[in-house]
């Protein structure tokens, strides 16, 4: 029996590519480079699904051109702002992604930014690489602890969440901003705040967890930025797009803003060179969820969704 034609864009984890190609006629990257949209185009005849990554837009112009024997689309992520979802629906072709299985991770990555940014663990990093430490010294490279201080986060999905769980585990008073309340069994001691003002004055720590697009576009700008008390600490794990650069890099030089530690980007890979000039800024390549266990996670889970389309089945992890 032949079996379904499977494009995969990038180089996935072993045990996914193997898995791949046992189930599918799997069309894998040979060589890790970045696909275009075009590339994927040309890769696409006669497949049957499309397995691509979030650093490739998958675009009305892409789905649109599509051939028809293409009945599903997986993301190796959790966010699917980089694919037209209404392109997608106009074509009928689902789109699954890997919710749930990166929670911890990304949660983790958002500790790791809070922690690096606080304590200026960059600063302490490049010294030492530069051959410039003498030794300990009574202020050196001073930072700010995070217990006891209030973290706000915006966006309390199941990564927020992830990271208010870690965040009791130093101490810190949970705040969070979202469209809705959650439930309390969700909301484990955490106080919601139904506007932006009340929110960002409580935010000592503000930490991003909101989905990518238009919606939540330069969220993070220099208005906003206002209404945090001063030396706050701003981490980002989710979508670069959430930030407002220009408003963000002014305010870390002028103090309004102690530290930052990002691992998302406007435009990725570029990095706006507004903050290569600056040490109280950690910067990171887009880390959240790469963990080995992670990754095979979402692999497999993603996997499990092109299986379920392509059986006639509903997925669990089918994008609405
Ligand atoms: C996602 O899943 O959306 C991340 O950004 C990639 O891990």
């Amino acid at each position: 029996m032949t079996k379904p034609i499977l494009v995969v864009t990038r180089r996935l984890p072993p045990a996914i590519e193997a898995r791949a190609a046992r189930d599918y006629d799997a069309r894998l990257s040979p060589d890790d480079a970045k696909v275009t949209g075009a590339d994927i185009l040309a890769r696409a005849e006669g497949a049957a699904a499309v397995l691509c990554c979030p650093a490739e837009r998958l675009d009305a112009e892409t789905i649109g051109k599509l051939p028809d024997s293409v009945k599903v689309i997986g993301t190796f992520s959790v966010g699917f702002d980089h694919i037209d979802l209404q392109a997608a629906r106009a074509r009928g072709i689902p789109v699954v992604n890997t919710p749930d299985v990166l929670s911890v991770a990304t949660a983790e990555c958002a500790m790791l930014l809070i922690l690096a940014a606080a304590r200026r663990a960059g600063e302490g990093e490049r010294l030492i690489r530069a051959g410039k430490w003498t030794g300990w010294a009574p202020t050196q490279l001073m930072g700010t602890l995070v217990s006891g201080r209030r973290l706000g986060i915006f966006g309390m999905g199941r990564i927020g969440r992830e990271l208010a769980r870690m965040a009791a585990g130093f101490g810190m008073e949970v705040h969070y901003r979202d469209q809705v309340r959650l439930p309390a069994e969700l909301e484990r001691g955490a106080t919601f705040h139904q506007d932006d003002d009340s929110f960002l004055s409580v935010c000592d720590v503000l930490s991003l967890h909101a989905p990518g697009g238009e919606g939540t576009r330069h969220w993070l700008g220099a208005e906003r930025i206002a209404k945090l008390p001063r030396g706050a600490v701003v981490a980002n794990a989710a979508r670069g797009t959430l930030i407002d650069d220009a408003a963000l890099i002014a305010a870390l030089k002028s103090g309004q803003v102690a530290a930052a530690g990002l691992d998302v980007y406007n435009n990725e890979p570029r990095v706006d060179p507004g903050y290569l000039e600056l040490e109280n800024v950690v910067l990171l390549p887009h880390l959240g969820s790469a963990t080995v266990e992670t990754r095979d996670a979402m692999g497999h889970l993603v996997l499990d969704g092109i299986d379920a389309v392509l059986a006639g089945r509903t997925p669990r992890n089918l994008v609405r």
